[in-house]
């Protein structure tokens, strides 16, 4: 068995002991929190989405995600890059090192750069601009694969973890900034490609799936969420630690459009369209995506 192979086996073996951990402890939990389970269960439209809704939750108890916080907390006060310094310094809009409720307030318009960024555009600016790495070398290798995790997604994910539990709050005061939203709804909503596809074909109705995965309605005030919650997010499909630069990228592959730049404007257009729209919901923190 191939080393990547049994890595996996291993992941699944733990999670599988994991999820029977925490199922024993739901099975004790008192009448009432069983009771509520079962409606919000039995809420659920198709058994599929139900089931899967509750491994889901029993997953967010215990999530990985946190083991990728905590890489990302201690690479960030890291003295690192050639320039030897951390990333303390790092402006997230609130000023410089204020960690506490960036992520939920971004996309933003940054006037240092000139540009509209969301954490992770960000985060690599202050990585080149602090310590000295190149733009170039984080975009060739950008997402996680087998046991490589690149560092800006240890780095998001630490951020994101810090706006835990609060509103998402994606400002749209500058006229940047809503100028940004209005090119993202544009985005979402072109048409083009071999199938004549737009993010809105599968993201722009109520109730479409694909195989047994529901497609949120990212232009809905309540689905619309979806784009901010769990991400980044910790997938089981690999077992890997995923920023919605992946997430942006793979969906663009699945719309057979051609690859978008990573931590590109257009992204952070893409991701200001969404996150305005989940404006006023509360962003969990990352989290587990199937
Ligand atoms: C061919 C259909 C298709 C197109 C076109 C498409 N997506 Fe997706 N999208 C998916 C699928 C499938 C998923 C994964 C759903 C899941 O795993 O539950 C997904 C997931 C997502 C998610 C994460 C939702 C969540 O619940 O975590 C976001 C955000 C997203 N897409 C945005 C976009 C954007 C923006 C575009 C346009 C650039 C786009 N998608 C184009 C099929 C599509």
């Amino acid at each position: 068995m191939s080393s990547i192979k049994l890595r996996a086996v291993v992941a699944l073996a733990g999670l599988a002991l994991v999820c029977a951990a925490q199922a024993a402890q739901k099975e004790a939990a008192p009448p009432k929190k069983a009771a509520a389970h079962a409606k919000k269960a039995a809420a659920a439209k198709d058994p599929v989405a139900a089931d899967f809704e509750k491994f889901h939750e029993i997953m967010e108890e215990d999530s990985p995600a946190e083991l990728f916080e905590a890489k990302g907390a201690e690479m960030w006060k890291t003295k690192r890059g050639p320039n030897h310094v951390s990333l303390e310094k790092c402006n997230l809009g609130l000023g410089p090192g204020v960690v506490k409720g960036a992520y939920v307030q971004m996309p933003r318009y940054f006037a240092d750069a000139g540009q509209m960024m969301d954490a992770e555009r960000r985060i690599v600016y202050c990585m080149v601009t602090l310590q000295g790495f190149k733009e170039a070398d984080l975009a060739k290798k950008p997402f996680s694969k087998g046991s490589y995790l690149p560092d800006p997604v240890a780095l998001v994910t630490y951020v994101a973890g810090q706006s835990r539990n609060m509103k998402i709050a994606v400002p749209q005061k500058l006229p940047q900034e809503r100028a940004a939203y209005k090119l993202g709804e544009e985005i979402f909503n072109y048409r083009a490609g071999p199938w004549d596809f737009s993010c809105a074909t599968c993201h722009g109705e109520d109730g479409k799936r694909i195989r047994t995965q529901n497609l949120p309605n990212l232009a809905s005030k309540v689905d619309a969420v979806r784009a901010f919650q769990g991400w980044p997010g910790y997938r089981m499909t690999g077992g890997l630690m995923h920023t919605l630069q992946w997430r942006m990228n793979d969906c663009f592959r699945q719309q057979r459009f051609p690859e978008p730049g990573y931590a590109s404007e257009t992204i952070a257009d893409l991701l200001t369209y969404m996150g305005v729209n989940a404006n006023g919901h509360l962003y969990k923190g990352p989290g587990i995506k199937r």
